[in-house]
């Protein structure tokens, strides 16, 4: 069965999208089979991936034979149409064979709100019952139909029911941060939700309604597998600077003394030599990346990853040309150190 990772802050622009794409990439490049999921209504990483500037391109793919994006894969479930839930045909991403897309859709929105009421009926009103376990199982016969290793799972910057369900049906999550008050303030409030959603996936877990409904509500425990932090400015090209620092040092206490206390408790930990056998340590972040300056456009003018732009694509000579390159291989090495983190904290449980 495929390894679903949750990219999960309720925080807007902390790479979520960003990294979904390019550690995914990673992933593929290492061999294994992915596919990133488009489940935020804006449809950034749709957009990103298939290069569509504005509505009329995304149409064309709305308006495609088949399943082929989230909302149109869920419809069976939340339009009680008479035909069962059918894994989507995902995009091909150019340049990266063991990488796909499930796109997302704006019409995704639209099912929160059932959602939200099913997950607060559980079940109790039988017209719902299917819901909960619906887009599990949608992501899974996705994952079987496309021989997939890792599903890696871009979410809409809220707390409401769609997240709810994509974080607690996940195997692991990670969390994305700024090194800004935000982020810190966002530590917070995670660790103030996750014991609710913990609380509320265990009763959905044993609810016979639930578990015996035509998508059944899957019996998972998610697991945190750690932060990233993004976007710190470099002094000197080594270190953050002192302001970023600072923020970087808070949310690390905020982690360290809220977060993972309030993870221990809802058992969303996995065992300490877990993470110390993957070479991770908790309180710190997973991978801490810095500005990607003029790399962030041209890698998705090219749609290409961070790592993997072309000399042709760099637009650059002689000394700049070097310099960047420089910058794309420590971006390289921080990608690929963290991959490996990850599969080995998924693989060896
Ligand atoms: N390390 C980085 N350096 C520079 N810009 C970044 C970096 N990571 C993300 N960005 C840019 O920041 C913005 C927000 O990133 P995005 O991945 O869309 O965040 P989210 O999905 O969390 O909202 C985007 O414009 C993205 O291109
Ligand atoms: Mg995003």
């Amino acid at each position: 069965m495929a390894i679903q990772i949750a990219l999960f802050n309720h925080k807007g622009g902390v790479s979520k999208t960003t990294t979904v794409f390019n550690l995914g990439w990673m992933l593929a490049s290492k061999g294994k089979k992915v596919i990133i999921v488009d489940c935020d209504p804006q449809c950034n990483l749709t957009g990103m991936v298939l290069g569509f500037k504005d509505s009329d391109e995304f149409e064309a793919i709305y308006q495609a034979e088949g399943v082929r994006n989230i909302r149109d894969g869920l419809a069976p479930a939340f339009e009680s149409r008479p035909v069962p839930i059918e894994a989507v045909t995902c995009e091909e991403i150019n340049g990266q064979p063991n990488m796909i897309l499930l796109p997302g859709h704006i019409g995704l929105a639209e099912y929160e709100v059932t959602l939200g009421i099913a997950q607060e009926l559980s079940g109790s009103l039988v017209t719902l019952q299917n819901l909960p376990g619906s887009i599990f199982h949608l992501f899974n016969l996705t994952a079987k139909k496309y021989n997939a290793d890792y599903l890696l799972v871009d979410m809409s910057p809220s707390l409401g029911p769609i997240n709810q369900n994509l974080l607690m049906t996940s195997d692991f999550f990670l969390i994305p941060m700024a090194p800004d008050y935000f982020s810190v303030m966002a530590t917070n409030s995670l660790a103030s939700i996750f014991p609710k959603w913990r609380a509320w996936a265990e009763q959905a877990k044993t609810n016979p309604l639930l578990r015996n409904a035509t998508y059944p509500f899957p019996a998972k425990s998610p697991k945190f597998m750690g932060t990233i932090v993004q976007k710190y400015r470099l002094r000197e090209g080594k270190t953050p600077s002192a302001a970023f620092q600072k923020w970087i040092n808070e949310i690390e206490n905020g982690v360290k003394n809220k977060l993972i206390p309030a993870l221990k408790k809802s058992d969303m930990l996995l065992p300490d030599a877990n993470y110390t056998n993957a070479n991770i340590t908790l309180c710190e972040p997973i991978i801490q990346m810095s500005d990607f300056n003029s790399l962030i456009a041209l890698s998705q003018k090219h749609k290409a990853p961070i790592f993997s732009l072309t000399d042709a694509q760099l637009e650059a000579t002689g000394i700049v040309l070097e310099r960047t390159k420089k910058s794309m291989r420590q971006f390289e090495e921080l990608y690929s150190d963290g991959a490996d983190k990850i599969i080995h904290l998924a693989e060896n449980v």
